[in-house]
């Protein structure tokens, strides 16, 4: 993984949540988040599960100011790599933290209370002894309900057929969420120009990408 400059604790602490790791290890409660207070504005919000190295978060905190981001990403060297380039190009509408994503939904976030949840490429654990770390899940889908606004969209890409296929049966049998047309991605006009690093990896190696969108009614 190419290194960003590394950034001290206070240059890093605007752009993200802390979650200590004692909540992560002994299941201690967070207090519920307020996006107006962590943002200091009443925009929007759209949440990124899973983001990896931070190009989605990284590229829309850019491109679309009036909306606020917040990631979650459960490994801790991913997080701070996306949270340094973040606080490098000082986006105040982009914050993260470190954490697994089901817990953060279920305890932190406030329900109702988010636009659009991006879930992109998500593990798609093949070994059967790893199936249980699978994170779309009849819990998780429930989860992204619980979180989202009447009206809200859930965002699901995928370059793994079963799985799109799984992701696809589960949300047909949850008369919450109903499908709408997911835009394809333009053409790329440089390298940083892609919906996040896995889709410019699959893109490039020529595989079919699956892409949905589901507005919770
Ligand atoms: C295959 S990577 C895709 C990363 C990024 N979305 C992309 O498209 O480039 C999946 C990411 O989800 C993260 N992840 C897996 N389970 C998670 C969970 N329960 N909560 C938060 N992040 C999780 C992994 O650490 C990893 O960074």
């Amino acid at each position: 993984m190419r290194k960003t400059k590394r950034l001290s604790r206070e240059e890093l602490a605007p752009y993200q949540l802390d979650v200590p790791a004692e909540w992560t290890m002994a299941g201690q409660p967070l207090a519920p988040v307020s996006w107006a207070t962590l943002f200091g504005n009443a925009q929007p919000v759209e949440l990124e599960v899973g983001f990896g190295k931070g190009l989605f978060l990284t590229n829309s905190g850019i491109a679309r100011p009036d909306t606020n981001f917040f990631g979650i990403e459960i490994v801790r060297k991913y997080q701070l790599y996306a949270t340094e380039r973040i606080a490098l190009r000082q986006l105040p509408n982009v914050k993260t933290c470190c954490a697994d994503a089901k817990r953060i939904l279920r305890e932190v976030v406030a329900p109702g209370s988010v636009a659009v949840v991006h879930v992109f490429f998500p593990d798609p654990w093949w070994k059967t002894a790893h199936k249980k770390r699978l994170l779309f899940t009849p819990d998780f889908a429930a989860l992204v309900l619980q979180v989202l606004k009447p009206g809200g969209i859930l965002h699901f890409v995928t370059d793994v057929q079963g799985y799109f296929e799984m992701v696809t049966e589960l949300l047909h049998h949850t008369p919450a969420f109903r499908p709408i047309t997911a835009p394809e991605e333009n053409a790329p006009v440089h390298d940083m120009d892609y919906l996040t690093n896995f889709e410019r990896k699959f893109r490039q190696e020529g595989r079919p990408i699956y892409r949905s969108r589901y507005t919770k009614v």
